[in-house]
């Protein structure tokens, strides 16, 4: 098998990649690990940044997103008692959109399918060579439909992008001395839950309590998302419904609103770090997304980084079939990783300044408090709070943070 650009992984990045090198007339080749079933059953987060809403839409896969997405025009904060609003219309014209990352991978497969996409499900890699050569190769093995068997196979490239997760087999094919990984681990996980239950408030809740961070999200009117600050070895099995909504309502209830209870139909646990590895590319191949870097998720960066690294390459990928000009490819990670440095920054603060942190003290305490009273009081400090969360532009500019809105305050967007 032969293609132009090879793509280990098709989660967002992966098709996200694949569709807009379509739209370039490049031709790709998508390997997953897993079903289709299981890449679009998978519950990840669900905030899209301005920036990733405004790409699925202008290139043509945003219709359902529109439908049955709700455009948010800010967040709560809500600590010692008070709950106080972050307005991201005014503070950056922009605004976010709810949508599950599961429901934008089923637009993304349903649209490259149709567009005659090559996307190659239990497509497992094993190996990436030749990343030096001018035509690197990823051994992988696939069930083919004729086929019952796993069959080993080749695919052939003149470019590999690794979008393959944290755990795939792309970073690894970087040589060690060639790459630094830099990691922070944090001393707790997220618990997080699905519920059958109308919204219990219009916008996401970030609540910072004694008893450990908590936020309020939502899916559709029908589902909401929550998550709760746990010990990160937590079993989720362990906790039973009642258990659950009693933390909950611990640390969420104020005198004049209660959350919403319902019927509890997902519960996961999930661990906390921040990761980054240098560079994102070496020869001819190309980190993107969580193959690159971790965020943890206070602030919903996952996804949006891994799209913006994928337009990033996708303009490099473009230019170089177009003129044969190799500069913005060679520019690839270092236009990525100021981004992905200010990203992880955002997710490592708002982490930092939600969460309870068991070796700390009482003033450890007043100093996020402190901080959050100061982060929604000065409309400076809100801005800085507000520009990252709605997402920052794909190159760093003075200025460009909060101006030039793409669609004007308020405009609607669909949805709730
Ligand atoms: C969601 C996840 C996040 O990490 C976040 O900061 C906000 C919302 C979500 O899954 O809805």
């Amino acid at each position: 098998m032969r293609t132009k650009v090879g793509i280990v992984g098709g989660g967002p990045a992966g098709l996200v990649l694949s569709h807009l090198l379509y739209l370039e007339g490049i031709e790709s080749v998508v390997l997953e690990s897993r079903s289709r079933e299981e890449l679009e059953n998978e519950i990840r987060a669900g905030v899209l940044e301005q920036g990733t809403a405004d790409l699925l839409d202008a290139t043509g896969v945003g219709d359902r997103m529109h439908r049955d997405g709700a455009v948010h025009h800010g967040i709560n904060l809500r600590f010692a008692g008070r709950t106080e609003r972050i307005d991201f219309a005014d503070l950056t014209g922009k605004a976010v959109t709810l949508y599950g990352q599961h429901e934008v991978v089923k637009d993304l497969i349903s649209r490259r399918l149709e567009d005659g996409g090559q996307v190659l499900f239990g497509a497992e890699a094993h190996e990436i060579t030749g990343i030096e050569s001018e035509e690197p190769k990823v051994r992988f093995s696939h069930e083919g439909s004729e086929k019952p068997e796993k069959s080993e196979e080749e695919l052939a490239c003149d470019f590999v992008v690794g979008v393959d997760g944290f755990h795939g087999v792309s970073r690894p094919a970087i040589p060690e001395a060639a790459r630094t990984e830099y990691t922070r681990k944090y001393p707790f996980g997220w618990f997080g839950i699905l519920v059958e239950a109308p919204p219990a408030t219009e916008e996401l809740i970030y609540a910072n309590h004694e008893r450990g961070f908590t936020l309020v999200s939502t899916r559709s009117p029908q589902i909401q998302r929550m998550y709760f600050q746990c010990d990160p070895t937590e079993n989720a099995d362990d906790w039973s419904d009642d258990r659950i909504w009693a933390e909950l309502h611990a640390r969420l209830d104020t005198e004049d609103w209660t959350l919403t209870d319902g019927e509890i139909i997902e519960k996961n646990v999930v661990g906390m770090r921040s990761f980054v590895t240098e560079p994102m590319q070496y020869g001819r191949l190309f980190l993107a997304g969580d193959a690159a870097h971790i965020v943890p998720p206070t602030g919903a960066k996952g996804m949006n980084l891994a799209v913006a690294d994928v337009r990033v390459l996708s303009q490099g990928l473009a230019a170089y079939y177009y003129s044969g000009d190799t500069g913005a490819l060679d520019r690839y990670s270092e236009r990525c990783l100021r981004r992905v440095w200010k990203a992880s920054r955002f997710s490592w603060w708002m982490t930092s300044m939600l969460h309870r942190f068991e070796d700390d003290d009482v003033f450890g305490h007043r100093m996020q408090v402190a901080e959050l009273d100061y982060v929604t009081g000065s409309r400076a400090a809100s801005a800085t709070l507000a520009e990252n969360y709605v997402g920052l532009p794909l190159e760093a500019s003075k200025g460009s943070g909060t101006e030039s809105p793409q669609r004007p305050a308020g405009a609607p967007m669909g949805g709730a």
